[in-house]
């Protein structure tokens, strides 16, 4: 993997990076973008249990019934930043439940966003017009990235690279 660069052109430009991850694969190229454009980070937490095979069966099953969660209380203000990059993991074809909670909460405080998400192997397509319809904002970046990409160095650099080019 690359040394990350910070290629925020000043670092004035105030970003917020908001994940949810189960198992750490969003939380890496969260992680990663973070350090790359200077941003700030806030890790969504589902107070509901997600954890083992029926953690499992019902995230899917509250997923694809497009249901909230509980969130914990958040820390940092959407609304004090310019640009707020939302990362979530696919589950069954849709986003994440704390994911959607989140940007239902604050939908009114994003000025202007970027989406990403992981997948095991799906398109994640769905979940990019889905979030768009939400906040009613065309994104100004949006990458998928799978298990297998995510794992090989040189394939994540350069979907890193190409998302956050106009960022
Ligand atoms: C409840 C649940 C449902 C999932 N559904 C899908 C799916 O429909 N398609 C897919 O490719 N991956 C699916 N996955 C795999 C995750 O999207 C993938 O492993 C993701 O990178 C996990 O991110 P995380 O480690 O940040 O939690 C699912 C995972 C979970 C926990």
């Amino acid at each position: 993997m690359e040394n990350i660069e910070n290629t925020a052109s000043e670092k004035s430009r105030n970003i917020l990076v908001v994940y949810y991850s189960r198992t750490g694969a969003t939380r890496k190229a969260a992680e990663y973008i973070t350090k790359k454009l200077g941003a700030d980070m806030e890790e969504i937490i589902d107070m509901k249990k997600r954890s083992g095979i029926f953690g499992f069966i019902i995230g899917g099953r509250d997923a694809l019934m497009r249901k909230e969660t509980k969130i914990n209380e958040i820390k940092k203000d959407p609304s004090k930043h310019d640009l707020i990059i939302v990362g979530s993991p696919l589950w069954a074809g849709n986003m994440a439940p704390a994911i959607r909670t989140y940007l239902n909460k604050y939908k009114t405080d994003i000025k202007s966003v970027a989406f990403f998400a992981t997948s095991g192997s799906s398109n994640q397509e769905k979940i990019f017009e889905e979030a768009k319809n939400l906040l009613d904002k065309e994104p100004i970046s949006l990458m998928g990235i799978c298990t297998k990409e995510l794992k090989d160095d040189s394939v994540f650099d350069a979907k890193i690279a190409s998302f956050t080019e106009n960022i």
